[in-house]
This record gives structure tokens, sequence and C-alpha cells, in this order.
């Protein structure tokens, strides 16, 4: 199936979700205040592929992501590494809780997928 469907109250603040989608896993992330001020805070100057964390999120409470590293391809891990996002233990990149590179020999942040908000519970990917 090309789309899927998420809901978000399933979703606690504070986790991250891997759902499987088109093959690949997918984060949902439901981020706190806290997390989306100081990823918000982050200047481009300090990022290897600059984005602001606004230009990655369509609601900031919500981070969606494809979990796959854009170094080799290897499964990051959630709630890992140095700034508090994904860490891929593959090689060691650090990825932010915006999923931006960091840290370690990834050269570009975590892609985001096309997604939208039906409903204020409901998220679809695809
Ligand atoms: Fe992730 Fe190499 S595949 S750091």
């Amino acid at each position: 199936m090309s789309k899927i469907e998420i809901k978000l109250s399933d979703i606690p603040e504070g986790k991250n979700v891997t759902f499987k989608w088109r093959g690949k896993p997918l984060f949902v992330r439901h981020r706190t205040q806290d997390e989306i001020n100081r990823e918000g805070a982050v200047s481009l100057a300090e990022l290897r592929d600059p984005q602001h964390d606004i230009e990655r999120v369509k609601k900031p409470e919500w981070l969606v992501l494809i979990g796959i590293c854009t170094h080799l391809g290897c499964v990051p891990l959630a709630g890992a590494g140095d700034f508090g996002g994904y860490y891929c233990p593959c090689h060691g990149s650090h990825y932010d809780l915006s999923g931006r590179i960091r840290k370690g020999p990834a050269p570009l942040n975590l892609e985001i997928p096309y997604y939208e908000f039906t409903s204020d519970d409901l998220l679809i990917v695809g």
C-alpha cells in the first residue's frame, strides 16, 4: 500500500514510533515544547545541510522522517546520539531532533516524506 495512516493520539509526547512504509522505516516523533524550542534556536551556521527546523515540519510537535541514514543507508536508532535525536551506529552519524545531520560522515539531513494531517488526530504519509 502506498499510503499509511497513523493515529497521533497513540504516540505519547517525547516518544518516537517507527512504522514500516513502502519497505522503509518511517519515524514519527511527538516532540515536546522544550525540544521544539531547542531545534528552533539552532543557527544555520552550525549545520552541514542547513535547514531551519520550521522548514522541516508542518506542525512543530510532529517530526516525520524516513529512517534511513544518508551515509550508506543503515537505520538510525531513535533517542540516541549527542544531539538527542537519532544515532546511526554503522559509522557514527548523529542527527538532531529535527533529523538534521550534526556529526559523523552522513552528508545530508534525514529525508522527509510527503505527508498531511487530515484531522487533529490523523497523519497520512504518502
Ligand atoms: Fe549511517 Fe554510515 S550508514 S553512518
